[in-house]
C-alpha cells in the first residue's frame, strides 16, 4: 500500500522494521492483509500482556458499548470508573497493603510521568528530578528531559533542565553499589547535585535495553531517598501488570513507592490509559490544576477491570507468569551458551527479558531473521543490541515454544553468516523440553494459556 509513504510522517519506526499491512490480530497472533501468521513478541511494547483482542474483555466492552455506556466523560463520576476503582482497590492495592489514590492523567505514559514529576515538585518545593541512565520515560519535554536516549533527546530542540543522572544498578560494573555513589553526591553540599524533589526509576529498564534492578539495589535506593526526604517515583508502565511475575515490578524488593506510574497494559484490551498512584498524604493537587480531555478512558475502565478480575483475584496467573519466565530464562541462558562465544548475554527478570548481542548490528539482522519466519520481535537498548522478548503474558506454552525456536534458528544462522533463510524449516522439532522437576511449572502454564 502506498498510502503510507506518500502521505504518513517519516517519523514511523516500528513499521519500518515489519513492513506488512495487519488487519487482525487475536491472542499473540498478528495477521497481514494476505493472512500470513505472526507470532507478536513486540505485544505492543508491553500494551498486550493479556493478548490481543482477550475475549473476555472483548464481550464486556461490547456489551458496555451496546448499552450506550458513558464513552467520553472528561473527569465526571462513571459508573464504569467506580467499578474500576473498586477492582484496583479491593484486588490490587488491599491485598498488598498498599494505601494510594488514584489520579487519572491523559491516557498515553508519558502523560502520568509528567503528572508525577510536577506533583514531586510541587509537594517538596523542589525542582531537580534524579533520573538514571539509560532510563526512559516518555518522550514529552518534562518525561524527556529524565530520559537518557540521546536519539529521542536529541529532538527535543530546547534545553531539557531540571533532572541529573545517575549510574543506574551494574551501569558501572556488577559489583559496584550505584546508589552508595547518590548517597556521597546527596551528601555533599558541594558535589554540584541540587537537592532533589524525587527519584524516578523502572525496576527493569525496558526501552534502555531490559536492564533489571536488583532487589537489593532497590531497597539501598529506597534508603537513600528516605535518608535525604526525596520523593521515590517508580514508573511501572512498561515492567507493571505483571510482566515481572508480580502485578507490580516491585513486590520482590518490598519498597513503598511515593508515586507509581502506570500505563501501556493497565487498559488490558490495548486502549490507551494512563495512571498516576499517590500516597494519600501527597496528594496535595488543587482541583483542575493538572487535566487533560482525554483523563480517563471509560472504554478502558471496562477492559482494564475486566482484566482485574480474570487475571488478578488471585495468584495463579502471576504463578503462571513466573513459570514463563523461568522457562524464557532457562531457553535464552542455552541459547547465549550455545551461539554466543561469550559475546551475548540473557538479561531481565519474569516474562520481560533479553538477550544483549553487544551490537546492535546483530541483534537487527536476528530479528529481520526472525520476521521472516514469522516473528515479530524487536531490539531495545542505546543501541538497539538488545533484541527484546516481550511477548503477551498469556501466550500458550506451545506459541512460547515456538517464538523461542524461531529466535534461535535466526540466532544460528546470523551466527554462521547465513544470507538466505532456508525455505523450510520444522520450529517443532525441538532438543529442549520442560525438565521432569518442572512439572508443576507445566501444569501452571497450561492453566493460564
Ligand atoms: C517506563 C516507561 N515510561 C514511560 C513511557 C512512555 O509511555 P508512552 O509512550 O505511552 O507515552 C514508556 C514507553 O515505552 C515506558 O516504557
Amino acid at each position: 500500500m502506498k498510502i503510507f509513504e506518500e502521505i504518513e510522517s517519516e517519523v514511523q519506526s516500528y513499521a519500518r522494521s515489519f513492513p506488512r499491512v495487519f488487519n487482525r490480530a487475536q491472542g499473540e497472533f498478528l495477521y497481514d492483509e494476505d493472512g500470513t501468521e505472526y507470532i507478536d513478541f513486540l505485544a505492543g511494547a508491553g500494551t498486550l500482556n493479556y493478548g490481543h483482542n482477550n475475549p473476555a474483555f472483548k464481550e464486556k466492552l461490547l456489551e458496555y458499548i451496546h448499552a450506550d455506556g458513558i464513552t467520553h466523560g472528561l473527569d465526571l463520576h462513571t459508573r464504569a470508573k467506580g467499578t474500576f476503582l473498586e477492582a484496583f482497590n479491593e484486588k490490587i492495592l488491599k491485598p498488598r497493603s498498599m494505601e494510594y489514590v488514584m489520579q487519572f492523567t491523559g491516557p498515553t505514559g508519558t502523560n502520568a510521568v509528567e503528572a508525577a514529576l510536577k506533583l514531586a515538585r510541587s509537594v517538596t518545593g523542589r525542582e531537580n528530578v534524579i533520573s538514571f541512565t539509560n532510563g526512559f520515560h516518555g518522550v514529552s519535554l518534562g518525561s524527556l528531559a529524565t530520559t537518557g536516549n540521546s536519539h529521542h533527546r536529541g529532538a527535543a530542540g530546547v534545553t531539557l533542565s531540571g533532572s541529573s543522572r545517575m549510574p543506574y544498578d551494574g551501569y558501572l560494573g556488577e559489583d559496584i553499589d550505584t546508589t552508595a555513589y547518590l548517597d556521597k553526591v546527596l551528601s555533599d553540599s558541594s558535589s554540584g547535585v541540587d537537592l532533589p524533589a524525587a527519584v524516578i526509576v523502572e525496576t527493569v529498564q525496558g526501552e534502555g535495553g531490559i536492564n533489571a534492578a536488583s532487589v537489593e539495589w532497590l531497597r539501598n535506593l529506597e534508603s537513600v531517598c528516605r535518608k535525604h526526604n526525596l520523593l521515590l517515583i517508580v514508573d511501572d508502565i512498561q515492567a507493571g501488570c505483571g510482566r515481572t511475575g508480580t502485578f507490580f515490578s516491585f513486590e520482590e524488593a518490598g519498597i513503598t513507592p511515593d508515586i507509581i506510574t502506570l500505563s501501556k497494559s493497565l487498559g488490558g484490551y490495548g486502549l490507551p490509559f494512563a495512571v498516576v498512584l499517590i500516597r494519600p498524604e501527597l496528594d496535595q493537587w488543587k482541583p483542575g490544576e493538572h487535566n487533560g480531555t482525554f483523563r480517563g478512558n471509560n472504554f478502558a475502565f471496562v477492559t482494564a477491570t475486566a482484566a482485574i478480575d480474570e487475571y488478578w483475584s488471585d495468584d495463579n496467573f502471576a504463578r503462571s507468569v513466573r513459570a514463563k519466565g523461568d522457562y524464557v530464562a532457562k531457553r535464552l541462558n542455552q541459547i547465549v551458551e550455545k551461539y554466543g562465544e561469550g559475546n551475548f548475554t540473557s538479561c531481565g527478570r519474569g516474562m520481560f527479558r533479553g538477550i544483549n548481542c553487544v551490537n546492535g548490528d546483530i541483534a537487527g539482522k536476528i530479528t529481520s531473521a526472525a520476521f521472516k519466519k514469522g516473528l515479530i520481535i524487536e531490539t531495545s537498548g542505546a543501541d538497539d543490541q538488545v533484541v527484546k522478548f516481550l511477548c503477551p503474558l498469556v501466550i500458550s506454552e506451545a506459541s512460547l515454544k515456538r517464538g523461542i525456536d524461531i529466535v534461535e534458528q535466526a540466532i544460528a544462522e546470523v551466527c554462521a553468516g547465513e544470507d538466505s533463510i532456508p525455505e523450510t524449516v520444522d520450529y517443532f522439532d525441538e532438543d529442549y523440553q520442560i525438565e521432569a522437576g518442572d512439572e508443576s511449572e507445566r501444569e501452571v502454564m497450561q492453566r493460564a494459556s
